[in-house]
């Protein structure tokens, strides 16, 4: 296969055009990766017409020298007046700069390095843009780490017990992705049990799993780079009626939902069709956030899957698609898939049951 930056950079040179920019400093470290390889901490990513060279620090000497297929530039302190250096010395007059990811002060740094007669030019999303649809190799890898991920959630699984708190459930879940070889959780692994599964963002905190609660888990790993992202509720001993009732509800919305993914859909329809299904029910205003969101490199890219008419899918999009109902005092239930836009229609990623699993208790 071969090496996929020289035609991201390419294509990244080509918008720059249309903005009447000819060069960029990408700042935005997943996309400074995109684009170079690059994976440290620290870099900036001159792209111009004249190729591509990352600015970084003496800690990533070597490693930049392994990771980039462009040039590199070690500066012994910031980078920035290097960069402005070279910046000056290929003659560039406007130089873009990723606005929404700079804070102001670096902005108002920059522009004085550059000196007057180098304009900084807001680009914003740009590079986000050309992530969206993933090539063959980025589909390949994110379904690696779905793989992953499910792979951990059944290896957990088996240990969750009453008498665990959240955060110990959490680390086992996390123990789990990196002896399977993740580099580590894509985010902060949600764990709420009882009445805390109703907060859709929980933190897992020290508080005792009980008998006869539900527990919503929400975990993705990151694996050479790429994310996976899968939430499912199980109940500690058989469930209720009113939580599987819940379960059944949000279930139905999350198949409507997925029924909807394929190339040229709106992304608001596709939001649509699971809310519509909880609304004939009374339960669509106890789903609170959007549908879901693009995944790669990081865990919340485009598109996004909500209600404002925000685009359609094309083919290589990989998204979410997670509904949910949150009672307060009673629970939540989500359930959360990565599935894929493909040329026809889409192929839900992740392979881990959606019944209503019962830890035994
Ligand atoms: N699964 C975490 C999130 O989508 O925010
Ligand atoms: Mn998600």
């Amino acid at each position: 296969m071969p090496d996929p930056r020289p035609e991201r950079r390419a294509r990244l040179l080509d918008l720059l055009e249309q903005h009447k920019a000819g060069a960029m400093a990408v700042t935005h470290l997943p996309n400074v990766r995109y684009l170079s390889g690059f994976t440290g901490s620290n870099g900036v990513l001159l792209v111009t017409q004249r190729g591509a060279r990352l600015f970084t620090d003496p800690r990533y000497d070597i490693q930049a020298s392994q990771e980039c297929d462009c040039s590199t530039k070690i500066c012994a302190g910031p980078v920035w007046p290097e960069l402005a250096k070279e910046v000056r010395r290929q003659g560039l007059t406007a130089l873009a700069m990723e606005s929404d990811k700079v804070s102001h002060d670096q902005w108002l740094a920059s522009a004085a390095e550059l000196g007057k007669p180098v304009r900084l030019k807001r680009a914003k999303g740009l590079v986000e843009g050309l992530r969206v649809i993933k090539s063959a190799s980025e589909i390949e890898a994110i379904r690696r780490s779905v793989r992953l991920n499910s792979k951990a959630f059944q290896q957990a699984l088996g240990k969750i017990r009453p008498g665990m708190t959240e955060i110990q459930v959490a680390a086992e879940i996390d123990y789990r992705m990196r002896r399977l070889g993740a580099e580590g959780p894509a985010f902060e692994t949600i764990v709420a049990a009882g009445g805390r599964s109703a907060l859709p963002h929980a933190r897992p905190t020290n508080q005792q799993l009980k008998a006869n609660q539900l527990l919503l888990v929400d975990m993705g790993a990151s694996l050479d780079g790429y994310c996976s992202d899968m939430t499912r509720v199980v109940h500690l001993g058989p469930p209720p009626a009113r939580a599987r009732q819940l379960y059944d509800a949000v279930l139905e919305a999350q198949l409507a939902s997925i029924a909807e993914v394929k190339p040229g859909a709106a992304c608001a329809q596709v939001d649509a069709a699971g809310r519509r299904t909880l609304r004939k029910r009374g339960l669509d205003k106890f789903f609170t956030h959007s549908t879901g969101h693009g995944l790669g490199l990081e865990i919340h890219e485009g598109p996004r899957i909500g209600r404002k008419p925000e685009g359609v899918l094309r083919p290589g999009m990989v998204i979410t698609i997670e509904p949910g109902v949150y009672l307060r005092g009673f629970g939540g239930i989500r359930i959360e898939d990565t599935v894929l836009v493909t040329e026809t229609g889409v192929e839900v990623l992740t392979s881990t049951t959606k019944e209503f699993l019962v830890i035994p208790t």
